[in-house]
Parts: C-alpha cells; structure tokens; sequence
C-alpha cells in the first residue's frame, strides 16, 4: 500500500526554468475533454484562462468555440445558454468524482525518506507525477463492496478506488498527431491539471529568479560599501 509507486516522470515546467509546454497543455485539455470532463468537474477554471499566454494558449476565437460546447445556467435569462470566456467549467457530473481545478496541487509526489518532502524539492516530484503515476497505475483487480465497484490501484494511497481505469492507449486522436499511448495521455492531462492548479507557476519562478539576483547584487553592494566606510579606520 501507500503512494510510494509515484514515477519520477519529466516535466517541462520542473525546475527554476521550467516552463508549460503549450502543446503539451493543448493535448492535455483534449484528453480531459473526451475522457475525464464526463465525470470531473474543473469548476474553478474560467474559459478565458485557456487564452492566456504561458497555458494552452489557444486562440480567442478557438477558446470561446471552446467555450460554446458547454451550457450554463444563466440566472437572468432563467435559461441554459452556451458558455462564454468569463464563465467556468461545469462542476463534476460524477458527485462521487472530486473536481480536479486544484488536484494537482491536493496530491503530492512521493514524499522522500520520512516524509521530509526532498524529492519535490529536488527531483520536483508533486502532483502531476501523482496524477499521471494514478492514471496508468491501474490493475484489472476489481472488487464488488456494498454494492459499489473498487479497482486496484497501486498508486492511490489505500489501492481501492471507485474510479474505473479510463486509460489504455489510443483513447483520443490527438489534434496535432501525437502518438496517443496511455503514457503520453496520462502526462498529457497531468501537464494541464497542473497548469489549472498553478496557471502563474512561471511567472511565480521569474519573479523568484529576479529577487534572487537582485538579492545577489545587492549583498555584493553592501559587501564593497562596508569595505569602503571602514578603509579608513584599518
Ligand atoms: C478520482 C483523475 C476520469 C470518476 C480521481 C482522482 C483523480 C482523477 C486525480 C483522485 C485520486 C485521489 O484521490 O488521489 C481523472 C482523470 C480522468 C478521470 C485525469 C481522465 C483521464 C474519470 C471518469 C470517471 C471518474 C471518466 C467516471 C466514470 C472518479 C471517481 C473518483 C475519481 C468516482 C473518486 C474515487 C475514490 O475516491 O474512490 N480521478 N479521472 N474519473 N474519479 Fe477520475
């Protein structure tokens, strides 16, 4: 048992400089489409987000094309009505099914020796190693329990769960010709639950990259004006 079977998979967004990989995003938001949005709600994405630079980017006119697939609940008109940008994705179909807007931020990698958290720091293991590990984990084990089906899982943490296995390899045709292997969907929509979760994580890396610098120079300023101010009395 235990959530110790978490692959140490390559991400374009780990380290200082990782940044999302747009096609990779675009392919993710695919897969969660076809497959995943049947059951998974992502109710705390809007539409828009999916145009901003650094995520799927993807046209303003694809996005709110996009968008127009769904229906919402429009409280003035009383009605349904299709989805535009400012309007989020629907919330789960499933209610036994959790919504995956912060999943990739609710699940971490294997956590190192103890639980000390070293892996993320260092091999960058988080939630979407956790997601994409889950989602190609499955066995055929299934089990029947009071009624409700449990499948094993050697990645989630008590092995039983109430999710079906969705992916096997070849489940979509990736719009841009991607070999559609169950590993690659599972990194695919790992990729893009990530960004959902952490759609500023590249900005939040810059602005680190630039304290760090100016934190740098400004120690090497203080260091040469301490020599200075003290010349005298040596
Ligand atoms: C749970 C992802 C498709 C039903 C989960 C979890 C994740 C996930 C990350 C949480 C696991 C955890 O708690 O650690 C996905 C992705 C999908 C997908 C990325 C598409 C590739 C589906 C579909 C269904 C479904 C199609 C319904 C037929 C559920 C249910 C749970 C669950 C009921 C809760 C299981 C439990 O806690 O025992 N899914 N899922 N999922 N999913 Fe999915």
């Amino acid at each position: 048992g235990g959530s110790g079977h978490v692959t140490d998979y390559k991400f374009s967004f780990e380290g200082p400089f990782g940044r999302y990989d747009q096609a990779q995003l675009q392919r993710g938001l695919q897969v969660y489409t076809e497959l995943c949005s049947a059951c998974h709600g992502l109710e705390l994405v809007a539409f828009r987000t999916l145009a901003d630079p650094g995520g799927p980017s993807l046209s303003p006119d694809a996005m709110r094309e996009y968008a127009a697939t769904f229906e919402v609940f429009d409280a003035e008109l009383e009605d349904w009505r299709p989805a535009g940008p400012t309007d989020h994705f629907p919330e789960s179909m499933d209610p036994n099914a959790p919504d995956l807007s912060l999943m990739a931020k609710a699940r971490a990698g294997f956590h190192g020796p103890n639980g000390t958290g070293l892996n993320q720091l260092f091999k960058g293991m988080g939630g979407a190693e956790y997601i994409a590990s889950y989602l190609t984990g499955f066995t055929d084990d299934v089990k029947e329990e009071a009624g409700s089906f449990f499948y094993y899982n050697h990645v989630f943490p008590t092995n039983w769960v109430q999710m079906a296995p969705v992916l096997y390899g070849d489940d979509v045709t990736y719009a841009d010709g991607t070999e559609a292997t169950m590993q690659q969907e599972a990194k695919d929509v790992a990729a893009f639950l990530m960004w959902a979760a952490e759609p500023g994580m590249m900005a939040r890396k810059q602005a680190g990259f630039v304290s760090v610098m100016f934190l740098t120079v400004l120690t090497v300023l203080l260091y040469l004006t301490n020599k200075r101010l003290w010349a005298p009395y040596k």
